[in-house]
C-alpha cells in the first residue's frame, strides 16, 4: 500500500513537521533531493483551471530528477466516460505518482483505492491540503523558520481565516492548522460556516496537538492577534452560477488595512485574488503580505511532499491510517 495525501489530516502532526521541515530545506538548497531520478515519470491530472499548481507541480516533478506528465481531464478518456478505476489502474503501472484536481472528494478517494502508487489531491471541492503545507512553511518562514529541532515553529501560533467557511480552504486550514498545533479561527457568515464533521475531527486533532478551533461571523474577534490572516474567494470554482456569494453576503469579512492592524501579523492568500472583494488592495499589495512566497513555496512544499511519500510506503499507513469511516 503506498501513502496517499487526500486530506490534510493523512499526515500525522510528527509526519507533518518532518514534511516541512524538508521543505523549509529545499527552499535553501532547491535540487538537494532526487527522488524521480530515471526520469521517473509523474501524472499531473486538472478537471479544473490552475496556474499554479500546474507550474509548482511540474516544476518541481522535473527538479526532482523526474518527467512530469500534465493532463486536462478533457483531453483524457476520463473526460469522455472513462471509470476512475481503469484510469488509475493504466496510470499506476507507469507513474511513479498521481496528482488530480477534480470535484468531490470521493473520485479522488475512489482513484486511492486503485492506485498502487501514491495519490495527491491537488485540489476537490472540500480540500486543498497541498497549499495548507505551503502556507503552513510560509508562516514558518515569516514567524522563526526552524526550530533547533530542525522544526517548523507553528505550534501555538493563530491563524485566522475570513470569507467562504465551507470551502476547500477553510476545510484544509482547519484540520492542516490543528495538526499544526495552531489555533484556528475561521470567520464566516452564519450560511457559510464549515462542514461539522470537519470541524469536529479538526477538534480532536487540535487537542492532541495543543491547537484550537474556533468558528465565529465576526472577523475582529478572528483576528485580533493572530499570527496569520487569510482569505480566498467568495466564488469557488464550480459556484460561478450560484446566488448569495456576493459583496451582500460577504462584505464583512473582507480584509481590510484595520483588520490586518487589529492583527499585528502576516497576510496569506492562495491567489487568485479579488481586490476590493475578499481582500482590499492595500493590503494584498502591502507590506503584511507574503502572498508571492506563499505562491513559491508550493514549489517546495510539493516537493518535500512527494519526496516523503515516496519514501514511506506501507508501514507508515499502518501506524498512521485514517479511520475507515472518514473516508
Ligand atoms: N492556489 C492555487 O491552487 O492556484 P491555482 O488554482 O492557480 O493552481
Ligand atoms: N477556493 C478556491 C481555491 C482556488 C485555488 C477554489 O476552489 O476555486
Amino acid at each position: 500500500m503506498p501513502r496517499h495525501f487526500l486530506r490534510d489530516d493523512d499526515l500525522s502532526p510528527a509526519e507533518q513537521k518532518e514534511v516541512l521541515a524538508l521543505a523549509l530545506r529545499l527552499a535553501e538548497d532547491r535540487f538537494a533531493e532526487r527522488p524521480l531520478e530515471g526520469p521517473r515519470t509523474v501524472a499531473i491530472l486538472f478537471d479544473k483551471s490552475s496556474t499554479r499548481t500546474r507550474v509548482s507541480f511540474a516544476t518541481g516533478v522535473a527538479e526532482l530528477g523526474g518527467s512530469p506528465l500534465v493532463m486536462e481531464a478533457g483531453s483524457s478518456q476520463l473526460g469522455r466516460g472513462e471509470s476512475i478505476a481503469d484510469t488509475t489502474k493504466v496510470l499506476t503501472r507507469m507513474a511513479s505518482a498521481i496528482v488530480w484536481r477534480t470535484f468531490g472528494q470521493d473520485r479522488i478517494e475512489e482513484m486511492a483505492e486503485h492506485a498502487s502508487v501514491p495519490v495527491v489531491n491537488a485540489l476537490t471541492d472540500q480540500f486543498h491540503p497541498c497549499q495548507i503545507l505551503a502556507d503552513l512553511q510560509t508562516i514558518a518562514q515569516h514567524t522563526g523558520g526552524l526550530t533547533p529541532g530542525d522544526r517548523p515553529a507553528l505550534a501555538g501560533r493563530s491563524l485566522a481565516y475570513l470569507g467562504d467557511g465551507a470551502n476547500n480552504m477553510a476545510h484544509s486550514y482547519l484540520l492542516g492548522g490543528a495538526t499544526a498545533g495552531m489555533d484556528v479561527r475561521i470567520a464566516a457568515p452564519v450560511g457559510h460556516r464549515p462542514e461539522p464533521s470537519i470541524v469536529h475531527a479538526a477538534e480532536a486533532i487540535a487537542e492532541r496537538t495543543g491547537g484550537s478551533v474556533l468558528i465565529t461571523d465576526d472577523p475582529a474577534t478572528a483576528v485580533r492577534g493572530a499570527t496569520a490572516v487569510i482569505t480566498d474567494t467568495w466564488v469557488s470554482m464550480g459556484q460561478e452560477g450560484e446566488s448569495g456569494r456576493g459583496e451582500e453576503t460577504f462584505h464583512r469579512f473582507q480584509v481590510t488595512e484595520e483588520l490586518m492592524e487589529l492583527s499585528g501579523g502576516i497576510f496569506l492568500h492562495c491567489l487568485p485574488a479579488y481586490r476590493g472583494k475578499e481582500v482590499a488592495a492595500a493590503v494584498i499589495d502591502g507590506a503584511r503580505s507574503v502572498v508571492w512566497d506563499e505562491a513559491e513555496n508550493r514549489l517546495h512544499a510539493q516537493k518535500a511532499l512527494l519526496t516523503w511519500l515516496l519514501r514511506h510506503p506501507d508501514e507508515a499507513t499502518a501506524a498512521h491510517a485514517r479511520p475507515l469511516d472518514r473516508r
